[in-house]
């Protein structure tokens, strides 16, 4: 069998973020709006702050406004809801982002509740997390976007019928990807550290949804022939004995390569596409909030 197609995520973030600008030039043409994009940093985590460094460097490169705010490790809740309280009244702002995780004397879905669901662009806020569930149209989360765009270039937009494992149950990739494939008429599974028989699950889905955090815990073995498989996870592994630490993916890659009809590898193939779906979001909120039809533009 013929080796599985690699999935270009960065190929199609870039192509994402280019359609992007075009709507950012037409709102600013034709509205005269900039999409202005706020994002808040509590600490000084190096991951986070690579992250926020390159979301700022983007939504600059996509035409929009970006307002970075830095917080001491030691800020209180009452500071950043404060905060929150500004950028939910200030009209430049048309996305809210606070990176996660925070610093343990702030209670995130205190934080998270506060940020005004037409800003949500993380589509966290209850609210949001509501509309998804019940079908309505919102803010979605910007990495099970993401891989929901990923998943209908490779099959196309009819995914009806099509047996989906998600793998991994958080806020943030394993429940709102199972609510966008069962919107798509997927029969979708939810699987996690507890379930029974997990290779047995994996080996019955069309298309595999990785979120768990696992380094190449899904094998070829496990994998249905042909099936399309999204790998959310990163995961640096030891160092080797040149001393190089290799980041890798939830899945096997070398092994599911073999067996999968498709694959997105790591690094390179979601990770690109939630920053992509962030200015995304970002146009959508701003659009929504002024009354303007986001396909018009
Ligand atoms: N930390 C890791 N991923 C994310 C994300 O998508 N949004 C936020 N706010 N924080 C994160």
């Amino acid at each position: 069998m013929a080796e599985a197609t690699r999935i270009d995520g960065k190929l199609f973030a870039e192509g994402l973020r280019n359609r992007v600008a075009e709507q950012v030039r037409n709102l600013k043409s034709n509205h005269n709006i900039t999409p202005g994009l706020a994002v808040v940093l509590v600490g000084s985590d190096a991951a986070s702050e690579i992250y926020v460094r390159n979301k700022n460097k983007m939504t600059h490169e996509a035409g929009m406004k970006s307002f970075e705010h830095k917080l001491p490790e030691d800020t209180t809740q009452k500071e950043l809801l404060t905060l929150i309280d500004g950028l939910n009244s200030d009209p430049a702002v048309h996305g809210i982002l606070v990176q996660l995780p925070l610093p343990g004397q702030i209670k995130e879905q205190a934080i998270l509740s506060e940020i005004d669901p037409a800003k949500d662009v993380d589509g966290f806020h209850v609210y949001n997390a509501g509309k998804l569930a019940t079908g309505a149209p919102g803010l979605v989360p910007c990495t099970p976007l993401g891989c929901l765009m990923l998943i209908k270039d490779q099959l196309g937009d009819d995914l009806s019928g099509l047996r989906a494992l998600v793998l991994g149950r958080s806020n943030i990739v394993g429940k709102p990807m199972a609510a966008l494939l069962l919107g798509e008429n997927c029969t979708v599974t939810i699987a996690h550290s507890r379930t029974k028989d997990l290779a047995q699950e994996c080996a019955r889905a069309d298309i595999l949804v990785a979120a768990v955090g696992r380094a190449e815990m899904v094998k070829g073995d496990w994998i249905k022939p042909g099936a399309t498989i999204i790998d959310v996870g990163i995961n640096r592994l030891p160092p080797d004995a040149d001393g190089k630490s290799k980041l890798v993916g939830d899945v096997d890659y070398a092994e599911a390569v073999l067996v999968a009809g498709a694959i997105t590898p790591v690094p390179g193939g979601v990770g690109p596409m939630t920053i992509a779906c962030l200015l995304q979001n970002t146009v959508t909120a701003a659009c929504a909030q002024n009354d303007i039809d986001v396909l018009s533009l």
